[in-house]
């Protein structure tokens, strides 16, 4: 079974939805979340890891600029023999010995197509230009933001949308589903499958 890293930094809702559908759902038998890291001590979604039994570890970033940043994220993570790295909303970005230690095995989920809009607030975006519809996407990473190759996307249907509160839950609620199926692509693409 594919042995798998989630990176978060805060609410973690995709990370819970992809613990779920690797406990019961379309992940379960394909791969096993082993750990889940964040780089922020105060991250909600370590709570929410805690509660499925999945172990979680602080690997702090502040004060760190990247090169250091990764040095102690590769270690970080060496015990825990994981094959790939998922982030989650993670919000640092990665630099070479990460993606040297994880060649083509890191995935991240974005709010927007980033050939539109890239970094963080995807959905404040989509929202204050009055989009009627948005592209959650799954990419692998590289060392831009949100600029690796394209795995997957799908519209976000935002017609009629009165709030930001509600873009942004009309977004997730696709960003869950998608991930967890392009993950189960990926992993059984990688067992050969
Ligand atoms: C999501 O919108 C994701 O696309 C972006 O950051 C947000 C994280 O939300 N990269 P959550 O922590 O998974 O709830």
């Amino acid at each position: 079974m594919t042995r798998v890293a989630i990176l978060i930094s805060g609410r973690g809702s995709n990370m819970e939805a992809l613990l779920r559908e690797s406990r019961d759902g379309i992940l379960a038998g394909v791969c096993e979340p082993v750990v889940v890291v964040s780089n922020r001590p105060d991250a909600r979604g370590l709570e929410v890891a805690k509660g499925f039994g999945v172990a979680t570890a602080v690997v702090p970033s502040a004060g760190l600029d990247r090169e250091a940043y990764d040095r102690v994220l590769v270690e970080a993570l060496e015990p825990y023999a994981v094959d790939w790295v998922v982030l989650a909303g993670f919000m640092r970005l990665l630099g070479p010995r990460m993606l040297r230690r994880y060649p083509g095995r890191i995935t991240n989920i974005h709010p927007a197509d980033p050939a539109r809009f890239r970094g963080v607030g995807g959905y404040r975006w989509a929202w204050e230009q009055g989009l009627l519809r948005t592209t959650v996407t799954v990419h692998l990473v590289d060392e831009g933001v949100d600029t690796g190759p394209i795995l997957a996307q799908e519209d976000v249907d935002l017609r009629g949308a009165r709030s930001l509160q509600e873009v942004e839950s009309r977004g997730l609620q696709v960003e869950h589903r998608l991930y967890s199926r392009v993950l189960r692509r990926l992993f059984l693409q990688g067992q050969g499958a």
